[in-house]
């Protein structure tokens, strides 16, 4: 058995993300002891800005025209493509930055659907189980002054659930820079609730995670 773990945090020694990661991680391990974890931080190693252009355009350029920026981006692609297919669960951590989808989550996703098994057209993650925790310094919840403005969590869900076709569980957890500005010192109560919540989420969606695989 093996599962996937993508991470995204820039700041991984502080990161809220991680830790709710960590659950679903040491859940679904608890349950497929001597399970691999393939592991890809992608704000650790990035993923080159130009490979996405470079598998787009090898799409429609004929293959002893192929430069080698083209080829390595293919190759890559398929790389990212072969870790997300041969997986048999998926866990991906990602916080909102700058009111929308990590940019290295991002540059990840975009060069991984350009290979067939996982582009638009491809079936290979269909109903595989996968978990995402997704973390917000603010809460834009309804109601909120800033209601709608996480451009995040939204189209992470569109992409993992919808067109990927993944049997996803989110765990989100809002309000993590509760205690750490000073100006969300009113939402303490409310930031400690929410955080034990996203604490048992985890450890659930990890069980459940587990089962389905
Ligand atoms: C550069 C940067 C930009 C951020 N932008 C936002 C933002 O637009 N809205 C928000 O609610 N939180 C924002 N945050 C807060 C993060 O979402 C929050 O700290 C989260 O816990 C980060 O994930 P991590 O704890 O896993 O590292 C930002 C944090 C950083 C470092």
């Amino acid at each position: 058995m093996s599962l996937f773990r993508l991470d995204a945090s820039i700041l991984p020694a502080t990161s809220a993300s991680r830790s709710l990661g960590d659950l679903v991680e040491a859940e679904w391990l608890a349950a497929h002891p001597d399970s691999t974890v393939v592991r890809r931080d992608v704000a650790a190693d990035p993923v080159p800005a130009t490979a996405w252009q470079d598998a787009v355009t090898a799409g429609f350029t004929a293959e002893a025209d192929l430069s080698d920026g083209q080829r390595s981006a293919t190759a890559l692609a398929r790389g990212f493509a072969d870790e997300l297919v041969s997986a048999d669960a998926l866990l991906f951590t990602v916080p909102l930055y700058n009111y929308g989808v990590s940019q290295h989550f991002k540059t990840w996703f975009d060069l991984v659907y350009t290979d067939p098994r996982t582009s638009p057209t491809g079936t290979a993650l269909r109903g595989k189980p996968a978990t995402l925790v997704t973390v917000l310094g603010g809460n834009y919840a309804p109601g909120t002054p800033k209601e709608g403005w996480d451009h995040s969590t939204a189209w992470l869900q569109r992409v993992l659930a919808d067109v990927w076709g993944l049997d996803l569980r989110v765990v989100h957890r809002p309000f993590t820079l509760v205690g750490v500005n000073p100006a969300l010192d009113e939402f303490t109560d409310l930031a400690r609730q929410i955080h034990a919540e996203a604490l048992s989420a985890a450890d659930e969606a990890g069980r459940v995670l587990a089962k389905a695989s």
